[in-house]
């Protein structure tokens, strides 16, 4: 048995939790600074990690309180440290480093991406009482769809993943908080369009499904690589207009056409982005023999994404691990989780170990 305590500051969510054996939960804590960073349309890195420093150790308390087990019980402190800010990964890596000597329990560098797609499955191993070496058929591939990442992974292991494929410009979350931005609704963008897309027509705007040209011999983009940013300025002229009139350029703060519907574009926009994101899954799952699929990150909390991910999943008699809405944004569950499987292969760190803002 093992007991892990998960430590996730990588970006504007400050997590503790405990995990037992790599699936069974414990107890979690989540601080989101949302409303902090609400104000400024985006994340303030300096803000998130002065945030993360006055959460993170109330949340320890508690994580360990409501799992009826001190900080000696621990098999090891689990705790991100890639990618992610660097100030925010520091804090709760040095958080974990101070636990670690004061108490003797080891420390395991966690790579956050990886845990999304661990995190996947954790529910379903728990519920079946089984863990990921006996309950899985490998390899899986694995789509993460954050507001910091689109990649696809062929993963072969509980931490053995290799990317497969990634966005060449924006990530699928990103280009929704954009989009909202753009139709004045806010951040994060993911949630408010999602909502706002069930009450369009998602055919109003014929947006592009782009795909990286793929130049053979070593060019900038793979097969299974994705681009947003066509699509992105594709919605900005089919709210603003084409150009700013006789061919000049738009300008940044032109208003939006007066017969936009908001929740039409929301429709086609997210229309667009599930095409791509699914066609490109299923692409990558036939073409590297998946036998089971996962979709992770904040944006896998999207319900266009998760009815048709589902539906093609059913089709090709493939299971697929989604993660509940809780665990798809960022969490400690899964980086505790993760860690199990580091810690039963011995990959400890130690007061060297050391954070890294990005990894692929
Ligand atoms: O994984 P996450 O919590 O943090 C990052 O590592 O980025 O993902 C946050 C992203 C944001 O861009 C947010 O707009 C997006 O996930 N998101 C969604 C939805 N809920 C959150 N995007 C589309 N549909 C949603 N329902
Ligand atoms: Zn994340």
């Amino acid at each position: 048995m093992t007991l892990i305590l998960g430590i996730e500051t990588s970006c504007d969510e400050t997590a503790t939790a405990v995990v037992r054996d790599g699936r069974t939960v414990l107890s979690e804590r989540v601080a989101s600074q949302i409303d902090l960073h609400a104000k400024f349309g985006g994340v303030i890195p300096e803000v998130a990690s002065r945030s993360h420093l006055e959460a993170l150790f109330p949340l320890v308390d508690e994580s360990l309180q409501e799992a009826g087990v001190t900080l000696g019980d621990l098999d090891a402190l689990a705790v991100t440290t890639t990618p992610g800010l660097i100030g925010c990964l520091l804090v709760g890596l040095n958080a974990a480093k101070g636990l670690a000597l004061a108490s003797g329990v080891p420390i395991l560098g966690v790579n956050h991406v990886h845990a999304h797609i661990y995190g996947a499955l954790m529910e379903d191993l728990d519920a079946r009482g089984v863990d990921a070496a006996e309950g899985i058929e490998w390899p899986l591939v694995s789509l993460v769809v954050s507001g910091g990442h689109t990649s696809l992974y062929e993963s072969t292991a509980p931490d053995a993943h290799r990317l497969v494929g990634r966005t060449i410009d924006d990530a699928a979350g990103e280009a929704y908080d954009k989009v909202s931005a753009l139709l004045g609704l806010g951040y994060p963008g993911g949630p408010v369009l999602d909502k706002l897309a069930a009450q369009g027509n998602p055919k109003a705007h014929d947006f592009p499904r782009s795909r990286p040209k793929v130049v053979t011999g070593g060019g900038k983009a793979g097969r299974f690589d994705f681009s947003f940013s066509g699509l992105k300025t594709a919605v900005l002229y089919g709210v603003r207009g084409q150009d700013g009139g006789r061919g000049k350029p738009l300008r940044k703060d032109a208003p939006p056409r007066p017969d936009v519907v908001p929740a039409d574009v929301a429709a086609s926009f997210q229309a667009a982005v599930v095409d791509v994101l699914a066609e490109r899954l299923m692409e990558a799952a036939d073409a590297l023999g998946a036998r089971g699929l996962v979709v992770c990150g904040g944006v896998a909390a999207n319900s266009g994404l998760r009815a048709r991910v589902t539906a093609e999943a059913e089709a090709r008699g493939l299971p697929l691990f989604l993660p509940p809405m809780r665990l798809a944004t960022d969490n400690a569950v899964m980086i505790a989780g993760l860690g199990h499987w580091l810690f039963a292969e011995g990959k400890t760190g130690d007061l060297a170990t050391d954070v890294l803002a990005r990894t692929d």
